[in-house]
């Protein structure tokens, strides 16, 4: 087991990449804290998967657009699980609009939860990593649209391509600490975020066609990159971003 006694919070993981996360974690050893923002019951089905495997988990409850909960969010997975090694931020959300009709609204829903809260609750769990002096590791799912563009979705676009600078720079700071921060880019994972897709044939013909391997990922193939740079063996891994993408930004026409 690759995390034995290792203590995770992974946000958003009531369901989708988020949910395969813990599970993964729990199975290699680790201890979860599993949050949610709406759907406690979704989230007790991933804590009754967990206590199946003999874990110690927690589910809490906080909004991912709130620093205050976000901050919350982490004292209370200190005091359920005694510490926290381990931080992966997956809550997310993304909002298909033209830019030309984008509204403030939806600008502050979409930034404040994908990389305001990711920011601050990395924030609050690197601080509590530096005081129990032990290295920890912080994980953001981020996207490949912190690298590739991805058209209606400028908004969404604007806070993976924040989380990718955030990992590159914080990873200085936290370096001394042997705190790592990392982000894993998936693609097109098969997810209740590409629902539109995967009930439109069409749709879903016109994505696969782009991706070299030919079928959208599972949220176990993302979490498998997720244990591993969680664990001992990415020690010297910081900075950096992980594709889990079936090859999708590498995809060109060749005409
Ligand atoms: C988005 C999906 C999209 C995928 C590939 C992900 O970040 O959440 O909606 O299908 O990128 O473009």
């Amino acid at each position: 087991m690759q995390l034995q006694g290792k203590r995770a919070l992974v946000t958003g993981s009531s369901g989708g990449i988020g949910q395969a996360i813990a599970v993964a974690f729990g199975r290699e050893g680790a201890d979860v804290a599993v949050h949610y923002h709406k759907d406690a019951a979704e989230a007790k089905e991933v804590v009754e998967e967990l206590q199946r495997l003999g874990r110690r988990v927690v589910a809490l409850q906080a909004d991912a657009a709130a620093v205050a909960e976000m901050q919350r969010l982490v004292a209370q997975t200190v005091q359920a699980l005694g510490g926290l090694d381990i931080l992966v931020n997956s809550a997310g959300i993304e909002i298909r609009q033209p830019f030309l009709e984008v509204t403030e609204e939806h600008y502050d829903l979409v930034l404040d939860i994908n990389l305001k809260g990711a920011y601050f609750c990395a924030q609050a769990a690197a601080r509590q990593m530096v005081q129990q002096g032990t290295g920890g590791r912080i994980i953001n799912i981020s996207s490949i649209h912190e690298d590739v563009a991805f058209l209606n979705y400028s908004s969404y676009c604007l806070s993976k391509g924040g989380m990718r600078m955030f990992a590159r720079t914080v990873c200085q700071e936290l370096a001394p600490h042997r705190i790592t921060i990392n982000n894993i880019a998936p693609g097109a994972i098969a997810t209740p975020i590409n629902v539109r897709t995967l009930q439109d044939p069409t749709l879903l013909h016109e994505l696969t066609s782009v991706i070299p391997l030919g079928r959208l990922g599972t949220p176990e193939e993302v979490a498998a990159v997720a244990v591993f740079l969680a664990s001992d063996a990415a020690s010297y891994v910081t900075g950096c971003t992980y594709y889990v993408d079936g090859g999708m930004t590498r995809w060109n026409k060749g005409l």
